[in-house]
């Protein structure tokens, strides 16, 4: 492929940063971080979350934070919910530059990995309609679309994909097919 990698984490080939995910360390979000995360989350959203409102999130008693760390630099976030049965994705961000290198990926991997048959075994999340990257690339992470929300957010009148991890086949709660189409000729 052409690729060249050298001893540091980042090659430089045809311009395209390659990245060796595999060296990614995943850890506890904390203060100091958040500029980095806000960093981050600005330049992946049209509607990024603003300071207080990660700090909001993060007193809740069942919301984790966590940074994905590359040689001491913040290359991505994830905060997510636990909630009895399952985990679910609130927010969930790889630095731009550092995109399609698989640390997206291994942060994905890293909640799959807290799933259990016993407790928790299903992740689920909303992604926006629009988002068509990251539904593909929670989809080919194993995520499934079950339903649709219509007009999920209070900034655009936009519908979400409500999209599912399931550890087994036999997931607790039945998947349901959805057809859009039958509901605008209902209407
Ligand atoms: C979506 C996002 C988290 C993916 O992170 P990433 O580190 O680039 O993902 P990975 O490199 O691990 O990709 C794994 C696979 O997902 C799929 N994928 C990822 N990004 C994709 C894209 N832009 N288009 C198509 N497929 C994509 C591919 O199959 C990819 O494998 P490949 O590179 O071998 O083809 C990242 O693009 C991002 O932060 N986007 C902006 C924020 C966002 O939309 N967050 C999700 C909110 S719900």
């Amino acid at each position: 492929m052409g690729l060249k990698r050298t001893s540091q984490q980042i090659a430089v080939t045809n311009n395209v940063p390659v990245i060796d995910a595999s060296r990614t360390q995943i850890r506890w979000l904390i203060r100091r971080d958040m500029d980095e995360v806000l960093s981050i989350e600005q330049g992946s959203f049209q509607f990024p979350w603003t300071e207080e409102e990660f700090l909001c999130c993060l007193r809740q008693r069942n919301c984790i934070g966590t940074v994905a760390e590359l040689d001491h630099k913040i290359v991505g976030f994830m905060i997510y919910e636990l909630h009895k049965s399952m985990l679910r994705i609130l927010n969930f961000a790889v630095a731009p530059e550092t995109c399609r290198n698989g640390v997206g990926r291994q942060m994905v991997q890293r909640l799959i990995d807290k799933l259990s048959q016993q407790r928790r075994r299903e992740i689920v999340l909303e992604v926006r309609e629009t988002n068509v990257p990251a539904q593909l690339f929670f989809g080919s992470n194993g995520f499934r679309a079950v339903t649709v929300l219509r007009q999920h957010y209070n900034d655009t009148c936009e519908d979400a994909y409500y999209m599912r991890y399931c550890l087994t086949e036999d997931a607790t709660i039945p998947f349901i097919p959805h057809n859009r189409l039958s509901e605008y000729d209902a209407a």
